[in-house]
């Protein structure tokens, strides 16, 4: 039997045989980099005619087949509690990361992890800095990944907003005067890559900061997005935890580019001493079985990150020369998700995307006119080019 070797170019540099792409990757990835929808979205289009879902970042490329091997061979464990599994991910995970088990903790999702952050950083000031909780801030970028405020809200703790700078960058500056200005402790949250704008903090001055952390001035780098990063221009906030910090927390996630969000698997890499801290903020067994397993096999899963990278670079070439063609800004992209000008309101632009098909990002703060745009399998991106153009045509955008 002859097998035809068909060459898939699903991106820059990037090139893998069929053969390669079902023995490592999987189906999912050729339906998705071919052309046809990812096995997720298609199983839903099937259902009913399901918009395209553009709007909440997951990984358009859906469950990493490795991770659906390593699942059906381990559910037959799932009357068991978790602990084996948890030991052998969470083993996994500083083998990956170079730290100790020690410095890491799991959460049921980064959004655990968050909380857990903003309920030991609380404690922390109160037990050693003597602060009473009005005298605790939350200081923030403004648009940002909001659950922090609301954690931080529900322990009566300040939460002080600072809007992005004209750039739309994370106002460091202004930050740090708020800090400067209040007389009492700062939990400071950064989400780099920013979500919504996918823009990275500058290294320098980040890391500069981070280097002044103390029970006073605690840290929280949120890196959902770090593995869709430009490798040249990130650098990862777990160098400064290495640097024996422990006033920081970073927070990573199983849910954006390793496609495991309805899993719930995201951690934290922190000092041991704040990571005792975190785990008594933790519920008892917040891990599953079903989540360490998958977490592990997509750890190791490089075929899976070089697919879904090409996968996002296709993405991003095609919607940036749709928007270069109507003369739509766009910033620069660190993510699976890009921020674009829509020359007019978001939320009118929102609702007839909704009516065409296309569920995009909602309105943020400080920001209408532009949107967040969530980046599909080239195909799917294909028809939002489409679109978009038509909504031109229509003097829409
Ligand atoms: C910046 C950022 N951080 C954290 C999360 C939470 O992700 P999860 O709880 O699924 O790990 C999200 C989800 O969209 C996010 O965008």
């Amino acid at each position: 039997m002859i097998i035809k070797r068909i060459i898939i170019q699903i991106g820059e540099g990037v090139e893998l045989s069929r053969r390669e792409l079902l023995g490592a990757g999987g189906a999912a990835c050729v339906l998705a980099l071919t052309g046809c929808q990812s096995v997720s979205h298609a199983t839903k289009a099937s259902a009913s005619a399901a918009p395209l879902l553009l709007n909440f970042n997951e990984n358009a490329l859906g469950v990493p087949p490795s991770c659906m091997r390593a699942l059906s061979q381990q559910l037959p464990q799932a009357f068991l509690y978790p602990d084996a599994p948890k030991a052998e991910f969470m083993a996994a995970l500083a083998q990956y990361h170079g730290v100790t088990a020690e410095q890491l903790i799991y959460g049921n999702g980064s959004s655990e992890v968050l909380k857990m952050s903003v309920d030991a950083m609380v404690t922390n000031a109160i037990d050693n800095a003597g602060a009473k909780v009005t005298e605790i801030q939350l200081v923030m970028p403004d648009p940002s990944y909001g659950v922090v405020a609301d954690y931080a809200s529900a322990r009566g703790v300040k939460v002080v907003a600072v809007p992005l700078n004209s750039e739309l960058q994370i106002d460091l500056v202004a930050m740090q005067a708020q800090v400067d200005s209040f007389n009492g402790c700062s939990i400071i949250y950064l989400c780099n890559p920013n979500n919504p704008t996918s823009l990275l903090m500058a290294t320098d001055p980040l890391q500069a900061w981070l280097a002044q952390a103390s029970v006073k001035l605690q840290f929280i780098v949120d890196e959902a997005y770090g593995e869709y990063a430009n490798p040249k221009t990130f650098v990862s906030a777990v160098a400064a935890v290495k640097a024996e910090n422990p006033y920081l927390v970073v927070t990573r996630t199983f849910s954006k580019i390793y496609g495991l969000a309805g899993l719930r698997v995201g951690y934290g890499v922190a000092h041991p001493q704040m990571i005792v801290a975190m785990t008594r903020q933790a519920s008892i067994d917040n891990a599953n079985l079903a989540g360490c397993v998958a977490a592990t096999a997509a750890l190791s899963d490089n075929t899976w990150l070089a697919l879904s990278l090409a996968s996002q670079a296709r993405a991003l070439a095609l919607v940036t020369q749709t928007l270069d063609a109507l003369g739509l800004k766009h910033l620069d992209c660190n993510a699976n998700f890009m921020f674009h000008q829509v020359n007019g309101d978001t939320d009118l632009y929102q609702q007839r995307m909704k009516a065409a098909g296309i569920l995009v990002g909602r309105k943020f703060n400080h920001t209408n006119g532009w949107n967040r745009l969530t980046l599909g399998t080239p195909e799917q991106m294909e028809k939002f080019c489409r679109t978009l153009i038509q909504f031109r045509q229509q003097g829409w955008v």
